[in-house]
């Protein structure tokens, strides 16, 4: 696996292997790999000849009061990963490379950005907005791979790959989940036993408003209570938003018709999660732009 520090260095083995012929994938990650990351990992290897993977932990998309510091670096666990599964390159750059002296443009996909968790999390689009659109265009790879997991994420990645006429084709992967359902997140990590317990619900509770959607429950304050009571049931009460929208869109709908997706955000101890659930589809197809 060929290991990248710097702009010049990624650029260059993007214009080799598209010189070779080969399609690119590019999976950006902020490390701390888990079995989500390399689900993108192995779905850009089916659909590209050549995949790079990106970790750099973002410090644009923290607020000052957020987990920025504490943030799981794992790098030589991570790299250990990649190569095992097959990685053909690694980008890891330094804060330098990304953000050098003077840098002073920020992407921001409004309104998109200040809803949901955006309304939590000030600031935090828009630094997700900005890495994500240097990154893609420095590898300027055929496709570019997101978890579902951070559906709002994906759906202003596909927002603005459309609106800056990027060339990779964004491509959303299913989630990966523990046994018990728990989301696959590199914040897992964070709780403690009896916590890790209570997450379970998190997906409990979304399961239950898809059964009742899928029973023919379309009004979308029935499913979010349905929901809510079962996050309550678990003694999670800090729900900073369940709400069901437009899986397109993400504006708010007032009755599931064709393409709904309900998304939460809860805080379970210290550690804040977030998850949904498409309403439209048997199971999480996986959309793409
Ligand atoms: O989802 C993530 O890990 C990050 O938000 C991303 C897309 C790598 C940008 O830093």
């Amino acid at each position: 696996m060929e290991i990248l520090t710097n702009r010049d260095e990624i650029r260059a083995w993007a214009v080799e292997n598209r010189k070779a012929g080969h399609s690119i994938g590019f999976v950006p990650t902020m490390g701390a790999l888990h079995a989500g990351h390399l689900e993108l990992l192995r779905t850009s290897q089916t659909q590209t000849d050549r995949t790079v993977v990106s970790i750099f932990v973002n410090p644009s998309q923290f607020g000052p009061a957020e987990d920025f510091n504490r943030y799981p670096r794992v790098i030589e666990q991570d790299k250990h990963m990649l190569r095992q599964a097959g990685c053909h390159a690694l980008f890891y750059p330094g804060v330098a490379a990304i953000y050098p002296q003077h840098f002073q443009t920020s992407v921001t996909v409004e309104p998109l950005g200040s809803d949901l968790c955006g309304r939590e999390r000030p600031g935090h689009f828009q630094g997700v907005a900005t890495v994500v659109t240097i990154l893609l265009n420095l590898v300027r790879a055929d496709q570019a791979f997101f978890g579902l997991k951070d559906y709002q994420q994906f759906v202003i990645i596909q927002r603005l790959a459309q609106d800056l006429n990027l060339e990779s084709k964004i491509v959303g992967v299913p989630t990966i989940r523990e046994p018990d359902g728990l989301a696959m997140s590199s914040r897992n990590r964070y709780l403690s036993q009896e916590d890790r317990q209570r997450a379970a619900a998190i997906h409990a509770a979304l399961a239950a408003a898809k059964s009742a959607f899928t029973a023919g429950e379309k009004r979308s304050g029935r499913l979010e209570a349905i929901a809510r009571r079962i996050l309550t049931e678990a003694s999670i009460h800090r729900i900073q938003y369940i709400s069901v929208r437009s899986a397109t869109t993400l504006l708010p709908i007032n009755t599931v018709h064709t393409d709904g997706v309900i998304l939460t955000a809860v805080k379970v101890g210290e550690t804040r999660l977030i998850d949904n659930m498409l309403l439209n589809l048997p199971d999480q197809a996986s959309p793409s732009s």
